[in-house]
């Protein structure tokens, strides 16, 4: 399966999984690269540019097939130490970062220096536009249904995938709501290269967080999910519980008067208790209407076996007797 995508990443397949905080450890990210996919660490995860260091070391010895490793842009007054973060990637032979959240602009000097391919995700057409002049080498396009962050445009991947193909020049993945092989098939007939999946990830064997998280996506219907902090413009799509619909009524209440310390309790510091603990009710965490289609909990490997074989079938049977 030879794709702009996976010629760009050296990998087998065009199925990669984006960084997602306190699930994106080497654990996982080996596991994908290792079933031919693009696996991913998230940088910001890790408490310090050394913790980054040694959790790709850790990831090193567990696959010898390229990863990734995404930083996230945040807009915050204390920034991260982004230039040390870059560092030890460089030092530790990754070749491919995933960046998002605000424009890596400013850092991309020191990446393309090092020879590292950019992927930038993105919610919008000039978002991917802007990345494609600044020199990313390819974006991910991350549609409105995305677990996380689907920015404020609300333009679902129906759309999104065919206008991003319509404009860009550099190869993109689909992102939010890829699940299986329709959905791979789906969004390489749109213009994608290939898929980036989140939420389905998580549902794995190998992803290092408490079953109770797993077993939640399972139960969720495409129905389960909400979309937070709208009213601050960093909304977020998340799976619904007691907090999340706290935070909703606060919303309700103080309209545009609110603020992030209105709802810091149920948003700030909740994802390691939420991914480790299993304390479901503690906070709201990001989850994508695709959790509707995910049923079972196979390994990596399985997985993206199953994405591959079944597209083909697709490709070959359904849609050849189309035409
Ligand atoms: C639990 C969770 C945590 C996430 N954390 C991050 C993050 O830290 N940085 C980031 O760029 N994207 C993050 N994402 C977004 C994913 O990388 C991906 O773009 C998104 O999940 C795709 O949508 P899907 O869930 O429908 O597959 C997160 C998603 C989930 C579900």
């Amino acid at each position: 399966m030879k794709t702009r995508l996976t010629e760009l990443f050296n990998i087998q397949y065009p199925i990669m999984q984006g960084g997602m905080h306190f699930v994106g450890f080497a654990e996982l990210a080996a596991a994908v690269s290792n079933a031919g996919g693009l696996g991913t660490i998230t940088g910001l995860t890790q408490k310090s540019a050394g913790d980054l260091a040694n959790e790709i070391a850790k990831c090193n010895d567990l696959t010898d097939k390229p990863f990734a490793v995404n930083l996230t842009f945040l807009p915050t007054v204390n920034a991260p130490d982004y230039p040390a973060y870059i560092d030890a990637i460089i030092k530790g032979g990754v070749k491919i970062v995933e960046t998002a959240g605000r424009s890596p602009q400013e850092y991309m000097p020191q990446l393309k220096d090092a020879g590292i391919k950019v992927i930038h995700k993105c919610t919008s057409v000039r978002h991917a536009l802007k990345a494609q002049s600044i020199g990313c080498d390819a974006v991910s396009v991350d549609g409105f249904e995305c677990g996380g962050h689907p920015g404020e445009d609300d333009i679902p991947n129906m759309i999104l995938l065919p206008r991003a193909a319509d404009e860009l020049e550099i190869p993109f993945a689909a992102s939010g709501g890829m699940a299986d092989a329709r959905s791979l098939v789906a969004a390489m007939a749109m213009g994608a290269e290939g898929m980036n999946m989140g939420t389905r990830f998580i549902a794995t064997k190998e992803a290092p967080v408490h079953e109770n998280v797993k077993q939640a996506i399972l139960q969720a219907t495409e129905l389960d999910t909400r979309l937070v902090m709208r009213p601050l413009r960093n909304t977020e799509r998340v799976l619904t519980n007691k907090a999340v619909e706290r935070i909703l009524e606060k919303e309700d209440q103080l309209g545009k008067d609110i603020k992030f310390e209105d709802i810091i309790e149920e948003v700030a510091g909740v994802y390691p208790k939420v991914m480790l603990d299993g304390d479901m009710d503690i906070g709201a965490w990001s989850c994508g209407m695709v959790a509707g289609l995910i049923n079972d909990i196979p390994t990596c490997q399985e997985l993206v076996e199953r994405i591959v074989k079944e597209a083909q079938a697709l490709v070959n049977q359904r849609l050849t007797s189309l035409v």
